[in-house]
């Protein structure tokens, strides 16, 4: 009876896999339901018990040994639990072996559904990639879907099938550590990037194999954490959350990314991963998505510590009920949802939504296909950190450095020039550049800026190296992962900085790498002090006693007050936590191989006492104290940002000119083309990233002071004039209006272009 059952049930997942076998090469839109694939999934279902559909549910973190000698007893109680269908997705298991002895016991249960692999692979998986807020500061969507394109293919080379990225999360409180993560401040920078690294990761058919299933989070409000503290609560009413935090997310689901993951925070009282009208109202029914949302890291759990449930059981059913389709890691759903439905507090119909959406990306990953596809050696001996990709790398970091300050053109620099000191904690460190949230990044396995410097230089050139200070004092073992472990800085041993001094003394040029340690940002790296820490300040003001011509290359995962150094220092490089290819690209741009081209996608602040501080502030009723006005904002502090928003300089210069428009007045559904003539006044050739901005002058709720709506970054050769045209229209002047709409509001409307948020370059139309 048993056998003859079990018969039936293969003989149906056969018929499953024969169509899925010809037809799941499409990518779903998420409005758009595969015919063939929702068959497939329900001829699954019906196949399913309760307990099988519970396990679909589940995700654990895992790593090492499942199975063998060294298997821990969490690992084998794991294991047998995959052997009974009792988990539908395993993180943090990152090798074709790890992945193939998991699915192998996945494939031991009764029916045999595949785990999908997930793991946070943000930039990069061994070729690094700038961290997240660097790359978006290349403005270069092409180049954003090409990293991501390329950390997919790593990533898929090695077992995985799904990231838990991009982080959509708006921040503009430089305070906040996951700043690191995102594209920036702004809304509408952050849907396109998020779209372009959705489709980097997805592709145009996710059951490619050298494509995984995106994820969109944190859904929502996680970068509004009060005062930038770390998993804080999150203040904020109906316009900010559908003007400011969806629009990315909404731009995602409709780019068809395939999951989402919730967040830590509440949003006025209510916690993300309870939030049954952010879930499923406005994602899963306003948005028609299809996909699933997993949880965050035990959020389902922690609905108990946020005091909205009494215990894990009732937090299961909050959490259910509110659209949480998968429990990662808090062991709510495995434990109690059965007999949640038996007591009927929670339905089958909901319990069924949740699977169906997993097994829905699980056909459209094509791992009933074949649930090895991923476990390649070959693939993964050869695919991975291979010399296409560092070269790709490269072009990524070069592209994202943004050029802050370049007084009397200190850069580019001369190839011959007789002397350079490359001083500081970072001069030479291979490891920083790889950033936080660095996947299987090999440790100390990035070109170090002293390294990019001596490859450029001429023979003669005399390079002084001298570490100065120490940054931190060692918390883990050289290659340990620091994560979540606190770093201690070092403020007391100084003995490297007359070293330094001296090294100063004798160059003509001073490269300062100082800035922040890879993991002073990313996830639990909230820091009131945002500008030099430890004995790094002491370090600048000793070199520079001696030598005044200092280039500041600056590492960082967040907008930092650099005001005292950009008051005296005539040269200063963003350069993020660059990646793989760091120094080399570093030196590409301090000695012009490379003429920059990125813009901030945050502001930076004057000191950490004007943040949150973002361009696209509300009007006030006190319009002079508008950011863009040099008025003091505080009696000790202007309110202007130090670099605005969307700023950075070039090795050449370009002008905005014939600012048009084809007409002045258009109705609600009309089309406006905007006009300008951008030129290269400059002697060489460069990039420039032309921004369009707009301010509704009257509305029915208050508006922005400016939002970005568009952009376009263009090559001028020297002397060179383009022509750069947007069209405004309804996608561009709609928002959400007080009747809880996105509306086109009749009335007057400003126009902006220009090199970046502080242009005055305007027009003026009418919307009927
Ligand atoms: C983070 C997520 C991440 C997850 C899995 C959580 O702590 O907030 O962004 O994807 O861990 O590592």
């Amino acid at each position: 009876m048993r056998k003859s059952k079990s018969l039936f049930i293969t003989a149906l997942i056969f018929i499953a896999v024969f169509f899925n076998c010809k037809d799941s090469k499409k990518t779903m839109t998420n409005s758009n339901l595969d015919e063939n694939i929702e068959q497939k999934v329900d001829s699954v279902l019906a196949l399913m018990n309760l307990e099988e559909k519970i396990g679909q549910l589940v995700q654990y973190a895992s790593g090492g040994d499942l199975t063998g000698p060294e298997s821990s007893r969490g690992n084998k109680e794991k294991a047998s639990k995959i052997k009974k269908g009792l988990v539908g997705s395993l993180l943090n298991v990152a090798t074709v072996k790890e992945v193939r002895e998991a699915q192998e016991l996945a494939m031991q249960s009764r029916i045999k559904i595949p785990l999908i692999f997930g793991y946070d692979v943000i930039h990069g998986f061994k070729t690094m990639f700038p961290i997240p807020l660097g790359e978006s500061a290349s403005w270069d969507l092409e180049i954003m879907k090409q990293s991501a394109k390329i950390a997919a293919k790593e990533a898929a080379a090695s077992g995985l099938n799904w990231t838990f990225a991009p982080m959509l999360d708006v921040a503009r409180d430089a305070r906040w550590g996951r700043v690191m993560e995102g594209g920036g401040e702004d809304p509408y920078l952050n849907a396109v990037i998020g779209v372009a690294r959705i489709k980097g990761f997805q592709g145009e058919d996710l059951s490619n194999k050298n494509t995984i299933a995106a994820c969109a989070k944190h859904f929502a409000g996680y970068g509004f954490a009060e005062a930038g503290r770390e998993y804080s609560t999150v203040n904020i009413g109906e316009n900010e959350l559908h003007n400011t935090i969806l629009p990315p997310f909404k731009a995602a689901a409709k780019a068809g990314v395939a999951t989402f993951m919730n967040a830590f925070n509440d949003i006025d009282g209510i916690p993300a991963t309870g939030h049954k009208i952010l879930q499923r109202d406005i994602l899963k029914e306003g948005w028609n998505w299809n996909g699933f949302i997993v949880s965050d890291w035990g959020s389902i759990g922690e609905l108990v510590d946020h005091g909205f449930a009494k215990d894990k059981k009732e937090a299961a059913i909050i959490a259910l009920n509110a659209g949480s389709d998968m429990d990662m890691e808090s062991h709510s759903y495995g434990a109690h949802l059965a007999s949640l439905l038996e007591e009927n507090k929670v339905s089958l119909a909901n319990l069924d939504d949740a699977v169906r959406r997993i097994l829905r990306v699980k056909f459209q990953l094509g791992l009933f296909d074949n649930p090895f596809k991923y476990c390649d050696e070959e693939r993964e001996k050869n695919e991975i950190y291979t010399k296409e990709h560092l070269a790709i790398a490269r072009d990524v970091a070069k592209k994202s450095i943004v050029l802050l300050k370049n007084e009397n053109n200190i850069l580019p620099i001369s190839k011959n020039v007789k002397s350079i000191a490359v001083i500081g904690p970072f001069a030479d460190d291979k490891n920083q550049p790889l950033g936080n949230w660095r996947a299987k990044a090999t440790y100390n396995s990035a070109v170090s800026l002293l390294e990019g410097v001596k490859e450029k230089v001429d023979k003669n050139t005399k390079i002084y190296y001298e570490k100065g200070v120490e940054l931190t004092i060692p918390t883990v073992k050289p290659g340990d992962n620091q994560f979540m472990i606190p770093l201690k800085m070092n403020t007391e041993d100084r003995s490297g900085i007359a070293k330094a001094v001296a090294a100063a003394k004798k160059a003509e040029i001073v490269f300062l790498a100082i800035g922040e340690d890879a993991y002073q940002s990313g996830e639990g790296r909230s820091y009131t002090n945002i500008g030099f820490a430890g004995l790094q300040n002491e370090l600048l003001e000793a070199v520079y006693e001696v030598n005044k011509n200092i280039v500041l290359v600056l590492s960082n995962g967040r907008p930092m007050d650099i005001s005292h150094a950009s008051e005296i220092l005539p040269g200063i490089l963003v350069t993020w936590h660059l990646g793989s290819e760091s120094g080399i690209a570093i030196a590409d741009v301090l000695f012009g191989d490379y003429n920059p081209s990125g813009k901030l996608p945050v502001s930076f602040p004057r000191n950490v006492g004007q943040v949150p501080l973002y361009y696209n502030q509300k009007n006030t009723g006190r319009p002079y104290s508008d950011i863009h006005v040099t008025y003091a904002g505080y009696d000790d502090s202007k309110k202007t940002a130090l670099y605005p928003f969307g700023f950075g300089l070039s090795y050449t210069s370009f002008s905005y000119n014939n600012l048009k428009v084809d007409k002045e007045t258009i109705n609600a559904d009309g089309k406006i083309i905007l006009s300008v003539d951008v030129k290269n006044t400059g002697k060489v050739a460069g990039e420039e990233v032309v921004q369009l901005y707009i301010r509704d002058l009257v509305a029915s709720i208050v508006r922005p002071i400016k939002e970005l709506k568009g952009f376009e970054k263009i090559m001028l050769q020297a002397g060179e004039t383009k022509t750069v045209s947007f069209t405004i229209d309804k996608e561009v002047l709609q928002f959400y209006t007080s009747n809880k709409k996105w509306e086109v509001e009749a009335g007057e409307f400003l126009l902006f272009v220009g090199g970046n948020s502080t242009t005055k370059l305007k027009r003026k139309i009418t919307v009927e």
